[in-house]
């Protein structure tokens, strides 16, 4: 038998899907009179719209898991494009490894979780997330463009947000990643942040980076992507979470609240917050802890939350579609909070410029 290539597996590619062509809403709205997960999912769906219809709020989305390889990040696109979200919280694998790494123009495959040799697939460089293939070589080259764009850029503390928008700032200059959430979010305004930004593609880059340059280097920031997303929620008053899977993203928006009141500012609970996840609340562990217990920690008010217990990448085309195609998102205004942010940030250089001159 001929010998096995990366080719005779890297053949299907996944597709995103476009919530724009499915009009949802009478499915969604025939769910209320059902049970279980069907009513939650309806309730949660109304929540979403409701968010989009309140003017004052403003809208963070949190992802984790694996959801861009998964065929979702036209949805999350076409949030950003249509005014559907703010400001997003990710895992570093959603943005990097899987958004970034297809704006380079590479695609993940279908693959096969029930027979998959995984030891072949080893061999021939090929990654697997359950059943989604990647070209690990590719992979490479994607740390090694975070690498490179580490290089560019002056040699001081990022956050997160920042160096986010500069790869979107890479991909207009490459004329690359038209279609990404990275390109989309440096085009209208929309704040990414990725509080454990190192455990990605992008740490490989950086670890290559520090290393060559020991002495003066690019650094993350995370305590400056906490203080910028709370500056966020101060200025915003009103916001509504929605949580793709939990981890890290979901209790990094959930706690700005606490950090407002540690300022001393008026902010009040999140007022809408969707969840939509696999995980439970019987091992204590954030992921799946309920949207009513985060209340008892001042976190999200109570009167408007839903947790939805299932797999996001069949759940969230029926809660975002809903959304969609209710259209309440005409009505919205874009925050632009990268440009708020920049302000923020020349506030804080003036202030610097204006010490330094003191001493001398
Ligand atoms: N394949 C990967 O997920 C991957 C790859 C590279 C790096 N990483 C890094 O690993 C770290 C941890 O990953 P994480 O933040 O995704 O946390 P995680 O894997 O713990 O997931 C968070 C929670 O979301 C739930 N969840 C995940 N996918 C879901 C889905 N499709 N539907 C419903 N619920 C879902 C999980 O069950 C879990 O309870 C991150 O820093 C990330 O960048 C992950």
């Amino acid at each position: 038998m001929a010998k096995l290539t990366q080719k005779d597996f890297l053949k299907g590619t996944i597709k995103h899907i476009d919530m724009k062509k499915y009009n949802v809403v009478p499915m969604v709205e025939a769910f209320e009179n059902m049970a279980y997960s069907s009513r939650d999912l309806a309730r949660a769906s109304k929540i979403y719209h409701q968010m989009l219809s309140d003017k004052n709020c403003s809208i963070i989305l949190c992802i984790a898991g694996s959801l861009i390889s998964a065929g979702l990040k036209k949805i999350i696109v076409d949030m950003i494009q249509n005014k559907m979200v703010d400001a997003i919280v990710s895992n570093g694998a959603n943005i990097v490894d899987q958004d970034f790494f297809e704006a380079l123009g590479y695609k993940h495959y279908l693959g096969t979780p029930h027979n998959a040799d995984d030891n072949l697939l080893r061999d021939l460089h090929i990654d697997r997330i359950y059943d989604t293939y990647i070209n690990e070589d590719e992979l490479k080259v994607c740390d090694e463009t975070v690498h490179k764009i580490c290089n560019s850029l002056e040699p001081r503390p990022y956050s997160s947000r920042e160096f986010i928008w500069e790869m979107g700032k890479w991909l207009e200059k490459n004329k690359k990643g038209k279609d990404s959430v990275v390109y989309n979010a440096y085009k209208y305004g929309v704040p990414v942040f990725v509080p454990a930004f190192s455990d990605c593609s992008a740490g490989f880059g950086f670890v290559a980076h520090q290393t060559e340059n020991p002495t003066a280097h690019v650094t993350i920031d995370s305590a400056k992507d906490f203080l910028e997303l709370t500056k966020i929620k101060i200025k915003a008053k009103e916001t509504g979470l929605m949580m793709f899977s939990g981890g890290v993203p979901k209790n990094f928006a959930q706690d700005t609240v606490v950090a407002a009141e540690i300022l001393g500012a008026d902010a009040p609970m999140h007022k809408y917050a969707v969840q939509i996840t696999v995980a439970d609340e019987r091992d204590g562990a954030l992921s799946g802890s309920t949207l009513k217990e985060a209340s008892s920690w001042g976190k999200v008010s109570t009167a408007l939350e839903q947790m939805v217990y299932g797999e996001c990448t069949t759940l969230i085309p029926l809660i975002i579609g809903y959304g969609y195609h209710k259209g309440a998102w005409k009505k919205r205004k874009a925050a632009n909070y990268v440009k708020f942010l920049q302000d923020e940030d020349k506030k804080v250089a003036a202030l610097k410029a204006k010490q330094n001159k003191a001493k001398k």
